[in-house]
């Protein structure tokens, strides 16, 4: 481990500053990879200096694709001329996360041929890729089992329209879907399609190339494909996740946290599980920035349940969880996303708090975890003194929440494996800096 990789820092007193957000992690990767469907330029706009767009500029130059960034925050990417990537290439970039596999169908689409890997990212669950798989069969390519997933091939006459319905609304299965059904043959629908804004911001980047997608308000998603697409110039939407991190560092530490560049929509069911728990927030006038404190001294405790959007989102349900070690009383938590998000919960304990984990499902909706004896519940007895210790970082969203907690700890904390989230934080240690933590 290199001192790069770990943060030695003191806890225990309120934090104050404002932090900026640019576009999302979870979008601009996949409006990145969608750029592979046409051969004119595509310019993506307030695109972050972070590892996932980093190995996905690498991803798509190995492709034949000449990637720049013109300017801070944008980034043009020309798919003029692309070639299957070789074996140890596709190693490299599956291997690292679970974007490549959103190439599989513009890959089919333009080259005839692609590899559907057993992917990486973070370690949050088994995260199979059969709905992936599913789709991409769906519009006509043949599958052939492989050491590391599957070899698909596109049938003569290329992609072919198909209605498909997903038995889980998946984020990456529908973003597979609409990458394939706008350019196959003929007419497409996907039941039961994930909705989240990352989504719909692929949707508008999609519809601005000369796309044809309605949006149904059932969960499914409608597409007629064309023959060609074109060139765009695209903001991204600003990433929810992050500012919802930096809010539940205010509300954990008694502080005052601006967050410049964000949306308030995509921010709907957070900020109302932020102020259930005692917390508060105040928008400048167009939406744009929001300061988030406490409205009470002793924060409340919550019964949260993750789920698809519209619900509370899976990726916030860490930070928001270590505030509430804060709070008096207990705290449910019933995880129904991913199977395995709750690892975080050894190293809240090291620091002192008061978690336990359940494979029961701790909530209204018996979800698909419940019967498989997966620990997906928790419940979190409150308040709690933290104390600093040494903690080892396992994955990116619970590595925020090991630096919160290590915050919000009384003393001095180190915490390792910090090069994790370089995956979704943009100038993390700054970051750190401007809201005032003290780095050792
Ligand atoms: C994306 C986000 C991640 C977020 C998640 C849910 C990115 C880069 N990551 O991940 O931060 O937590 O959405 O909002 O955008 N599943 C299957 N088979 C499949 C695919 C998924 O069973 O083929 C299951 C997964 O195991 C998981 C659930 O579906 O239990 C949700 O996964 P999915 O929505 O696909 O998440 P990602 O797209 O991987």
């Amino acid at each position: 481990m290199t001192d790069d990789d770990a943060l030695r820092l003191t806890g225990g007193m309120p934090l104050g500053g404002t932090v900026k957000v640019r576009g999302s992690k979870n979008a601009v990767p996949k409006l990145m990879v969608a750029a592979l469907l046409t051969g004119e330029p595509v310019v993506i706009h307030n695109v972050s200096q972070i590892f996932d767009t980093w190995l996905v500029s690498e991803l798509l130059d190995t492709l034949g694709c000449a990637t720049a960034q013109p300017a801070d925050g944008q980034l043009r990417i020309e798919a003029r001329d692309i070639h299957p990537a070789a074996t140890r290439d596709l190693e490299y970039f599956h291997t690292r996360s679970r974007i490549p596999v959103l190439t599989c169908a513009p890959l089919l689409h333009r080259v005839g041929e692609a590899e559907l890997w057993k992917p990486g990212g973070c370690s949050i669950g088994e995260r199979p890729v059969d709905l992936h798989l599913e789709v991409l069969r769906a519009f006509g390519a043949t599958s052939e089992r492989t050491e590391t997933g599957f070899k698909l091939t596109a049938r003569a006459g290329g992609l072919r329209g198909a209605v498909v319905e997903l038995k889980y609304p998946s984020v990456g299965a529908t973003e597979q879907f609409l990458l394939g059904a706008v350019v196959a043959t003929g007419d497409s629908e996907l039941r039961n399609a994930a909705m989240e804004p990352e989504i719909i911001d692929l949707i508008s980047m999609l519809q601005r190339m000369g796309a044809l997608i309605t949006v149904q308000p059932d969960r499914a998603i409608q597409v007629t494909g064309v023959s060609r697409l074109r060139g765009v110039s695209h903001t991204a939407i600003p990433d929810r996740l992050e500012a919802a991190s930096w809010a539940s560092l205010a509300l954990a530490t008694d502080g005052h946290i601006t967050v410049s560049g964000v949306r308030q929509a995509d921010l709907g069911t957070y900020l109302n599980v932020y102020r259930r728990a005692g917390g508060e927030f105040d928008f400048s006038s167009d939406g744009s920035e929001v300061t988030f404190r406490r409205e009470r001294s002793m924060l409340r405790p919550l019964v949260i349940e993750t789920d698809v959007h519209p619900g509370f989102m899976t990726d916030w349900q860490s930070p928001m969880i270590t505030a509430l070690t804060q709070a008096e009383g207990v705290t449910v938590l019933h995880e129904t996303v991913h199977e395995n998000r709750l690892g975080y919960s050894k190293a809240l304990s090291a620091l002192g708090a008061q978690m336990q984990i359940f494979t029961e499902c701790l909530g209204r909706t018996r979800c698909r975890f419940g019967s498989r004896n997966h620990r997906h519940s928790a419940v979190v007895v409150g308040p709690t003194k933290l104390q600093g210790t040494t903690v080892q970082v396992p994955d990116l969203r619970a590595g925020f929440s090991y630096v919160l907690a290590a915050l919000v700890a009384q003393g001095d904390s180190t915490v390792t494996g910090v090069s994790l989230l370089d995956r979704g934080y943009e100038n993390f240690r700054e970051k750190l800096l401007g809201v005032g933590v003290k780095l050792r």
